[in-house]
């Protein structure tokens, strides 16, 4: 490992590379030691994971959505591989809210990293209920609004519609002093707009972006390989889409940016921070391997001390456009 000197002429050692960023909101920032976090519903509530990582190896954990009922989900098969990447159709299987305070959060509460909640609705009062009864449940940390799942006929309808984002944005603002993060999704044709309208409606972070639709179609079946007839499509195919729109967005807004899509090396980390990401999110990757932030921190630390960096931070938003 090579040392640099620093402004002060001290060597800096790749483990002094400073990796931590935060999430503002009105009640204070939300402090994360460094800016990879699981994304929803490729991680269970940690629990899974457990035999293979400690949990707390990502600077928060963010669980599966969950909804005010118990769901059960869309009908086998859910999930199919595709070319570098995968479609899924699990339609936001969950226990449901209750189930989830009384037996997940505890147990997520222990892993001694903050807890964001994605949470789901059909209508703006579920957001708002679900965002009221979490909120005073101490190991609570934030909030992530999924308003973007393609995988239920519901689930699109405030992502897609400014107005509406807007609006669930503002109601769920109304309920807590917690970090609010929109989770926006690809199937739109104008990201900033959508950015905007979650900014406007209160939002702290924006996280960009969710599974986009997709379909694998077995012909002499004239049907869906999935159990219904589209999914959503995530993994390394969608990461040149997703650090479009994370640039797009970030341009938009003045609130952090969540990059999320595709990430399944160190370096897609740091070109999601280049494109303005502060924070990134990786999920499909998981299933291939639990354990890679295990290695990912030290490895993204030698990448920004060869860079001559002392903090991480300073990547964010250093995207030069050609033309
Ligand atoms: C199997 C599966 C389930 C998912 N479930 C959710 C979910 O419940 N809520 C949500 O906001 N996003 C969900 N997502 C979307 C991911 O959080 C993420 O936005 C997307 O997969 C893109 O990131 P990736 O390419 O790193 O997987 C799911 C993705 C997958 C693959």
């Amino acid at each position: 490992m090579t040392s640099l000197q620093s402004e002060s002429g001290t060597p800096v050692a790749a483990s002094r590379v400073d990796l931590s960023t935060e999430i503002p909101s009105p009640g204070g920032p939300l402090r994360l030691a460094h800016p990879i976090m699981p994304a929803s519903g490729t991680f269970g509530y940690g629990e899974e994971f457990e035999p293979f990582v400690d949990p707390a190896v990502f600077s928060a954990i963010i669980g599966k959505s969950i909804s005010r009922e118990r769901r059960t989900g869309n009908p086998p098969p859910r999930t199919i591989e595709t070319p570098a990447g995968m479609l899924n159709s699990i339609g936001l299987q969950n226990p449901g809210l209750d189930a989830f305070v009384e037996s997940y959060l505890p147990r997520m509460a222990q892993y001694g990293v903050p807890v964001i909640v994605n949470t789901v609705g059909r209508t703006l009062e579920d957001y708002v209920e679900l965002t009221r009864v979490l909120d005073v449940e101490p190991a609570v940390a934030g909030f992530e609004l999924n308003i973007s799942c393609p995988n239920v006929n519901e689930g699109l309808q405030f992502g897609l519609d400014p107005e509406a984002t807007r609006a669930l944005v503002a109601a769920v603002r109304a309920e807590t002093k917690l970090p609010i993060i929109a989770k926006l999704t690809p199937n739109v044709t104008d990201i900033g707009e959508q950015a905007v309208a979650a900014e406007e409606g209160g939002a702290d972070c924006i996280s960009v972006i969710n599974t986009l639709v997709g379909m694998s179609v077995d012909w002499r079946k004239r049907g869906s390989r999935l159990g219904r007839a589209t999914g959503g499509l995530s993994g390394p195919a969608i990461r040149p889409v997703a650090l479009r729109m994370v640039w797009q967005a970030s341009q938009a807004v003045s609130v952090p940016i969540c990059g999320i899509g595709g990430i399944t090396r160190p370096e897609h980390v740091l070109e999601f921070l280049v494109v303005g990401a502060s924070t990134v999110q990786v999920g499909t990757h998981l299933f291939r391997d639990p354990a890679c932030l295990t290695r990912w921190l030290d490895e993204i630390r030698d990448l920004a001390h060869d860079e001559g960096l002392e903090r991480l931070s300073d990547l964010v938003g250093t995207f030069e456009a050609a033309g």
